[in-house]
């Protein structure tokens, strides 16, 4: 039995939603979709009410997720204009810089002034209405600026997180045949320097990215960077002498609003399409129900903008709503482990979702650090991004939150554009470990590898067997993937790519990806992507890449190796080729552990077995399963002699 933590009353007494709300509001939810979500859809302001709620089919013949199709919005106008007139002074962002001494307060009237510079801007550079525009930058209140400015004129954004390597970008870029680039001279983190300008020059190199006419450079750091004429040009020239004027073009509700890649099981990383009049409304629900949002709060969520969760909850979810957020540019060790108690104490920050990656490395530096500072004007705490370790639950909520603070595991995917499972803090009581309860509209079902839908406690694979307005609506450029990737599994629902146990209590328990995909740290990455950047190596004949258990990252990166032949594993190779792949995709693919595999273990049919390979990083090499269909069952001797965790 796992512990259980009762909703604080006291928390209850002043919460959004309460138990018996969520019990009642939850069944309306899931019993008559469109008039919940009609009736939520009226927290935006639209252009032209929808009418229309929704219209989807699940049916891969004919698959379509459609929400407040008839309907027209402006994503900007809602996070900006709309708060104008009652929050105009309000503090909209506050930033907070790598080195300490740098933060600034941005109130909604001076963010949506800046906007409407860079949307003039934009169309002063001949960006139009669905125009797809890449932004590779810092954690700097530009970024926000530049995605609300695409979204002021109805151009698709497709943000990029500033660790990924030029390669990295380019495909990016390539994929979605991105007109412009907006990026910064250089990032900063943890007291290191990022060369993201000239990064995108090497991108820009590659074959596939001649789509791009103009790079518009932010000065961040103000270092001399190459600027290539015309093509690049500065932000804080081009915006010299921009009226602040600039009229929000309403767009239809399934007008694309961004575009966000992420890894799958196979092939290059997927262009996840997010619409902006659902989306919208999800995120700012989802961000004002589960954070309990108030008017005084001040809301921190430590993602970057380059991930879904920068995306729905730092930017568009707080604005939408009028809330304060915080846009933080460092790491959470620099200058040392107090810092994101330095920043909560600095900025009373009262609402602070993390990772729980970040929670384990705080975790190993004990208390002090987080004793230090006071933390009084915390009042909820969040994670997001792989399953907590109810151990890092438990120090997060007795030494960060200081038994104070209730807890709220938040499930949910780049695909579902908002949270799905989450305990609401005023409703639902938690149990370290478990993302506890559905959000309303959402219905989760368990089935088996057969696809048979099991009642009750029960363990397999999670399905959401019903469409919600935050849905993902396509891949980009390729909707058939889409189909494939999520709704022929298991058809009549959408395929989560992840395994879930249900407890007596009907209590989610996320137990992580049931595909090959590995959740490092928090971050997508598909061992396909890193099998062929080690197989681009010459000295690698081939490469088989499993997740590991690892103590921080959650789970970590175990390749298998086979040379070419003449060649030797040492540890210098080793280096090399953590070298290698950190080049090709970016620092978040360095492999942890690198095992030299004269043979792989495959099918007769040649098809390698991963379910090993799995077992054996797993350090279980007893639990390896049937072999028999290997076409050379010996080589798994020499694997599981050699393997590397033990
Ligand atoms: O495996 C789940 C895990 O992260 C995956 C989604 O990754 P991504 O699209 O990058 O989005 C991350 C931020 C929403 C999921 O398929 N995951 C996310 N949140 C949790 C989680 N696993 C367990 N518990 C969570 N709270």
């Amino acid at each position: 039995m796992s512990k259980v933590y009762p909703v604080d009353p006291a928390f209850a007494a002043k919460a959004r939603i309460r138990k018996a709300d969520y019990e009642k509001l939850y069944a309306e939810s899931v019993k008559d979709p469109e008039g919940f979500w009609g009736r939520i859809a009226e927290r935006l302001e639209w252009a032209k009410k929808p009418t229309r709620i929704r219209d989807v089919s699940y049916d891969p013949q004919n698959l379509h997720i459609r929400w407040y199709d008839d309907g027209q919005l402006n994503v900007s106008a809602n996070c900006l204009d709309r708060h104008l007139a009652t929050r105009g002074d309000k503090t909209a962002i506050i930033f907070e810089g790598d080195d300490p001494s740098e933060s600034r307060r941005i109130s909604y009237r001076e963010l949506h002034a800046e906007v409407c510079k860079f949307a003039n801007t934009l169309k002063h550079l001949g960006v139009k209405k669905g125009d797809r525009v890449a932004i590779y930058m810092p954690m700097i209140p530009e970024a926000a600026v530049a995605m609300l400015a695409c979204a002021r004129i109805g151009a698709v954004h497709s943000v990029v997180f500033g660790g990924f390597s030029p390669d990295s970008l380019a495909g990016r870029i390539a994929d979605s045949t991105a007109k412009m680039v907006i990026t910064a001279d250089e990032g900063v983190r943890g007291g290191k320097r990022i060369p993201l300008k000239a990064n995108v020059d090497a991108a820009l190199e590659r074959p596939g990215t001649n789509s791009v006419e103009t790079v518009v450079v932010v000065r961040r750091t103000g270092s001399a960077v190459p600027m290539q004429s015309p093509r690049d040009r500065y932000y804080h020239v081009l915006m010299e002498g921009q009226s602040a004027e600039c009229p929000a073009e309403p767009v239809e509700a399934e007008h694309p609003l961004f575009i966000l890649y992420t890894s799958g099981s196979t092939g290059k990383p997927k262009g996840v399409l997010h619409t902006s009049g659902g989306y919208l409304v999800y995120a700012s629900l989802t961000h004002e129900w589960v954070f309990d949002v108030r008017e005084d709060d001040v809301y921190w969520c430590t993602a970057d903008v380059g991930w879904v969760t920068g995306h729905s909850y730092v930017v568009y979810g707080p604005l939408a709503n009028g809330a304060t957020t915080v846009m933080f540019d460092g790491v959470p060790n620099y200058p040392d482990f107090s810092r994101f108690w330095q920043v909560v104490d600095k900025h009373r920050v009262t609402l602070f979702y993390t990772a729980p990656t970040a929670i384990r490395a705080l975790m190993r530096e004990g208390e002090g650090p987080v004793k230090k500072c006071s933390r009084a004007s915390l009042r909820l705490l969040g994670s997001v991004g792989e399953p907590i370790n109810p151990e890092a639950w438990e120090w997060y909520h007795r030494v960060v939150g200081d038994e104070r603070c209730p807890i709220v595991d938040t499930w949910w995917q780049t695909e579902t554009g908002g949270i799905l499972i989450t305990p609401l803090a005023g409703a639902i009581d938690t149990k370290p470990g478990s993302a506890t309860l559905p959000f309303f509209g959402i219905k989760p079902a368990v089935v088996d590898a057969g696809g048979a839908v099991l009642e009750g406690p029960a363990e397999g694979n999670l399905l959401i067997t019903d469409s919600w307005p935050g849905q993902m609506r396509t891949v980009y450029g390729d909707h058939q993937r889409f189909i494939d990737t999520y709704f022929k599994a298991y058809p009549g629902s959408y395929f989560t790519g992840d395994g879930v146990r249900r407890d007596e209590d009907g209590y989610y328990w996320i137990t992580g990806r049931v595909d090959d995909v590995i959740n490092v740290s928090g971050h997508r990455i598909g061992t396909a992507e890193v099998e062929s950047a080690l197989v681009a190596h010459p000295k690698v004949a081939e490469a088989a890449v499993v997740g590991c258990p690892h103590e921080i990252k959650g789970q970590g990166i175990y390749a298998y190796v086979t040379l070419v032949a003449g060649e030797q594993g040492s540890e210098e190779l080793r280096k090399e080729l953590v070298a290698w792949v950190r080049k090709e995709i970016g620092p978040i693919a360095t492999p942890d552990y690198i095992q030299w595999a004269p043979g792989l273990p495959k099918t007769r049919s040649g098809k390698i077995m991963r379910r090993i390979l799995r077992k054996i990083g797993e350090n279980q090499p007893d639990q390896l399963g049937d072999i028999s269909t290997l076409a050379d069952p010996a080589v798994v001797k020499n694997l599981v002699d050699e393997r590397l965790i033990r």
